[in-house]
């Protein structure tokens, strides 16, 4: 098993996803000591505070994949200048209740891909508000943004663009040397 294990979670439901496209491109680029799991943040209902200390079953099992990894990855559409709803719904179901949050002290790296020019930075810089409160650690650089994205993945979704495959393969080892660090 490799000794740093990344938890991959897209923000888009869309089946051609190019966000969990990306996704699927980290894990072909992860270095051999680290390894991602994708999981699938699909199925919660929206998130009801009077439901928080006897969460359904599927939020119970998410804190425990969040606690599981020591780092996460984000690969998430912008929508309407910030992030996915649903995206939003299941942090806030894993961070509660207050003083049981999943997110406490967790690396981040934060990734993007959008068919314009902006490559989700709205989204990304919402997003890394959000961890303020949560106490992550998103790494403040690489900035993974893939704009112009229709270009850069094939109609099967393989992402064939050179330079961002490589800038991906840089960004995720600098998450797995960060996540080092960060345990020391
Ligand atoms: C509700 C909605 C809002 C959107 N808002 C934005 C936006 O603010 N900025 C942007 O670059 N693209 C926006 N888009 C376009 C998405 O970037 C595009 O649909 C992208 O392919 C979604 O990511 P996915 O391929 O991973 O599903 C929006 C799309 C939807 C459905």
């Amino acid at each position: 098993m490799a000794d740093i294990r990344i938890l991959g979670i897209s923000g888009s439901l869309r089946t051609g996803s190019y966000n969990t496209a990306a996704l699927h491109a980290a894990v072909g680029l992860c270095p051999e000591d680290a390894e991602i799991e994708i999981y699938d943040i699909g199925g919660f209902g929206p998130f009801n505070q009077d439901a928080e200390q006897n969460p359904p079953e599927n939020v119970v099992a998410f804190k425990a994949a969040i606690r599981a990894a020591d780092a996460v990855l984000f690969s998430s559409p912008e929508y309407n200048y910030s992030v996915p709803g649903f995206l939003k719904n299941a942090i806030d179901w894993a961070s509660r209740p207050y003083g049981d949050s999943a997110w406490d002290g967790k690396p981040a790296l934060i990734m993007g891909a959008s068919p314009g020019t902006g490559g989700t930075m709205r989204m990304q810089y919402h997003l890394r508000q959000i961890m303020v409160f949560l106490n992550m650690h998103p790494l403040n650089r690489p900035e993974v943004m893939i704009s112009n994205c229709a270009k850069k993945f094939d109609e099967n979704g393989t992402l064939t663009d050179e330079k961002t495959r490589e800038y991906l393969r840089q960004a995720i080892e600098a998450l797995v040397h960060w996540t080092r660090r960060l345990s020391n």
